[in-house]
């Protein structure tokens, strides 16, 4: 698969590569990032390049994965990463902290969701949070994901467990506007524990993906 680029007026969506390293290493010293994703913590310049030659390049070039650095219009300054892997149809991101709370995420998953969803051929995109992050679970409310309930997450922390998970899916043709369903995501992190409603969606991400685009090295 080719890198391209995505756009609307909010975002420009365009591969990551070397002249991005110092933006993703200063980014993923954020303990924010760092308690949400799972990238090596510490963080460090040897991480940022081997991020985008085997993760970015490998995922372009095996069709498993496709990755967008997030830039504002005009600009080529990196504010974020958006990834969708194909197999598991699952969708993961962050922003650089100085650009949080502009909306540009959201703006960004709503760009890769109609491209997984159309284009690429999913029959639905999943995401899912670790339990408590509000920020995260508000961008898939925003972009319409339907909240499905709360479980073991799909892939690994970074001590080797599967973390619990918010987990949330979006199919095609679901509109662009929050649904009904999800957790009341005003706590904030650090607040005492929450219910977490357990949704009648069920989670079913963790099912062998139907559907889910023949890759290279299934064949
Ligand atoms: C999650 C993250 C990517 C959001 O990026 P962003 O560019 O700030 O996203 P947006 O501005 O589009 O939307 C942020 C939403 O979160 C809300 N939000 C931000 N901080 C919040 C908090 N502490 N509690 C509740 N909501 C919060 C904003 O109000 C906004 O919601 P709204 O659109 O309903 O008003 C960013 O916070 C981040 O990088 N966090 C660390 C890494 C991470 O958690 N990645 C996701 C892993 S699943």
């Amino acid at each position: 698969m080719q890198p391209f680029v995505l756009e609307s007026p909010a975002v420009r969506l365009e591969v990551p590569g070397p002249a991005d390293v110092d933006a993703i290493v200063e980014a993923c010293q954020d303990p924010v990032l760092q308690r949400f994703t799972t990238v090596p913590a510490p963080y460090s310049r040897a991480d940022a390049q081997f991020f985008l030659e085997r993760i970015v390049d490998h995922g372009w070039a095996t069709g498993r994965e496709a990755t967008w650095g997030l830039r504002g219009p005009g600009s080529s300054l990196l504010l974020g990463v958006v990834s969708v892997r194909l197999g598991t149809r699952d969708i993961g991101f962050w922003t650089t902290p100085a650009a949080r709370g502009r909306g540009l995420m959201t703006a960004a998953v709503r760009l890769v969701a109609d491209w997984a969803l159309g284009d690429a051929g999913l029959d639905q995109l999943h995401w899912e949070g670790y339990v408590g992050n509000d920020a995260s679970a508000a961008v898939a409310r925003r972009c319409g994901f339907t909240y499905t309930g709360v479980g073991p997450g799909m892939h690994p922390g970074r001590d080797g467990a599967r973390p619990l998970c918010w987990k949330a899916r979006l199919r095609p043709g679901d509109e662009h506007f929050p649904k009904q369903g999800w957790p009341d995501l005003t706590g904030g992190v650090g607040d005492p524990p929450r219910e977490w409603p357990r949704a009648d969606g069920v989670d079913d991400s963790a099912r062998q993906p139907q559907g889910a685009p023949r890759l290279p090295e299934d064949s």
